[in-house]
């Protein structure tokens, strides 16, 4: 029995590496060169590899290509190459941005098929032009700002004195940004819901591959399109011009109803992201009092007013000119990114000197740009927050210029995060209410960890942490008061790196 056991695997292992290497002879010798998974498992290596690793994959060479039966997907670190492409005509994310509905929308085949072409590009321009800076992004921002300083003032109600700062980003997340969506009736107001999102999420990745053998994230997913329908039958008004305008462009464009909602479930990307990077942009900055020190100087004299004990934070100018606040934020993400940038062949095409076949894939990791020290200079490994300010003098390698292509927690142009000004908003507002009210330190008295565990797998564009972290808090004295935000000058735009 065991003879016929081992003479069967062998088999199976044969026929792996035979069908392996016959889908190989077939390759183009001008396209990137195929890499052998690091795990030694034909065919399934690689995907063991992703499961384990997530996306945070070995750099092998400057262009390669990983093969899984007969897909490709080619990978790409190199800031010359990743130029060209963003170049390139044939070379799009539009195609991983209709099968995300798909995927993670579950919309039918007949939208699918109808959710391209004109449809798509439309929709996807009304979203950038939503998203812009103009009077209906003060309002969202104002609505977003108004509740960020509920969930602060909540958190500081009743003396607590401890947070988890995980669980802490998620909700101030969930809620603020629910209101600038959504309107101050959102359905993530409704703990269940948020919870279901966030469940959801969590099971994002096993989805892309059809795997959630417990069913959770599917079922989650199922609470949150229910909540999502509920909520579009009937749009409040103070709902945002980027919700509406979707609704109404695929709406004219033909998709039905139940198609419709479950394309606005999928935007809640828009928190997975925001979550991670307000997180680990608490996390550096409180590490470092140095810098708390002097960030709550820099908003206290350039975006605060206080009169008495009543204290107003203005949107614009923190927008605008807490260039130390924006470029810690911006080193955070630099340090922390670990997504990819995805990206379809539509036609065979020759970049540089690679020949890439229509219809595979193509990755961009951030990773490599980020940590390029050609790029930063020799401290690349080193949080240094002073790293994106104006001021040359100030930064640490003496760059010139950082190039937009360099710096890519975003995306890679043309296709640019089109909520990057009121992410960014978000997170700096928060930030700043937090420094200049609170002090946290971590609640076991042992400092801070700036290596902490990592979760693996997950999509979002900052890894999540492994374990929470709990904090205890003390208010500040000379925080106590009234706190209002306010917009200050319209249409008000940070000068973010990425463009
Ligand atoms: C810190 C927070 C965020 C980060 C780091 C982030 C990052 C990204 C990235 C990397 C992409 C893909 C670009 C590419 O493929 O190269 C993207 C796309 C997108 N993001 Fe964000 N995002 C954030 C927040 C948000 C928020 C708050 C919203 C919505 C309110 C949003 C809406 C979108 C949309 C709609 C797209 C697809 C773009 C298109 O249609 O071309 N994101 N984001």
């Amino acid at each position: 029995m065991i003879r016929e056991v081992i003479v069967g695997l062998a088999a199976v292992v044969l026929l792996a590496y035979g069908i392996e290497f016959v889908f190989a002879w077939f390759d183009d010798p001008r396209e990137p060169p195929r890499v052998k998974p690091t795990i030694p498992i034909p065919i399934l290596g690689h995907v063991i590899g992703f499961f384990s690793m997530g996306l945070r994959i070995t750099i092998f060479s400057e262009f390669y290509t990983i093969g899984v039966l007969n897909f490709k997907f080619y990978i790409t670190h190199s800031p010359r190459i990743t130029n060209q492409l963003a170049k390139s005509k044939v070379v799009s994310v539009r195609p991983f941005l209709r099968s995300a509905g798909r995927i993670h929308g579950t919309i039918s085949e007949e939208a699918y098929a109808t959710f391209d072409g004109h449809l798509a590009d439309h929709f996807s321009d009304r979203t950038k032009d939503a998203m812009a800076p103009g009077p209906h992004m003060d309002e969202q921002n104002l609505r977003m700002g108004q509740e960020s300083v509920v969930e602060v003032d909540a958190l500081l109600s009743g003396n607590r004195k401890e947070m988890k700062l995980w669980e802490w980003s998620k909700n101030v997340i969930m809620q603020a940004m629910g209101v600038g969506l959504f309107g101050r009736e959102h359905p993530f107001k409704d703990k269940e819901i948020a919870d279901a999102m966030w469940t959801w999420d969590e099971h994002r990745s096993g989805h892309i591959f059809g795997f959630d053998p417990t069913g959770k994230g599917y079922a989650a997913r199922a609470k949150v399109m229910e909540a999502m329908k509920k909520y579009l039958q009937n749009v409040p008004e103070d709902a945002s011009q980027m919700l509406r305008e979707r609704q109404r462009v695929v709406l004219e464009g033909g998709i039905g109803e139940e198609d419709a909602y479950k394309l606005q479930a999928t935007l809640s990307n828009a928190y997975f992201n925001t979550i991670p990077t307000l997180y680990w942009t608490i996390y550096e900055i409180y590490s470092r009092p140095a810098l708390l020190e002097a960030i709550r100087e820099e908003i206290r004299n350039k975006a605060l007013t206080q009169v008495g004990e009543d204290f107003h934070l203005n949107i614009a100018a923190l927008q605008t000119t807490c260039s130390l606040l924006l470029s810690a934020m911006q080193e955070t993400q630099r340090i922390r990114h670990a997504q990819v940038a995805f990206r379809m062949v539509l036609e065979d095409v020759t970049i540089d000197r690679y020949r890439l076949k229509k219809g595979y894939h193509l990755h961009m990791p951030a990773k490599p740009v980020h940590w390029d020290p050609s790029i930063w200079g020799a401290h690349v490994n080193h949080f240094d927050p002073y790293r994106f300010v104006p001021e040359i003098e100030k930064r640490p390698a003496r760059i010139q210029k950082i190039l937009p292509s360099n710096f890519l927690p975003w995306g890679a142009a043309p296709w640019l995060c089109p909520a990057r000004q009121f992410a960014a908003t978000e997170i700096m507002i928060i930030m700043a209410l937090l420094a200049l009210r609170v002090d946290l330190a971590p609640a076991d008295g042992s400092g801070w960890d700036h290596e902490p565990p990592l979760k693996k797998v997950e999509i979002s564009s900052l890894a999540h942490p492994k374990l929470d972290a709990p904090l205890r808090m003390n208010p500040r004295q000379d925080g106590v008061g009234n706190w209002k935000v306010e917009i200050g000058k319209s249409k008000a735009r940070i000068v973010l790196t990425s463009g």
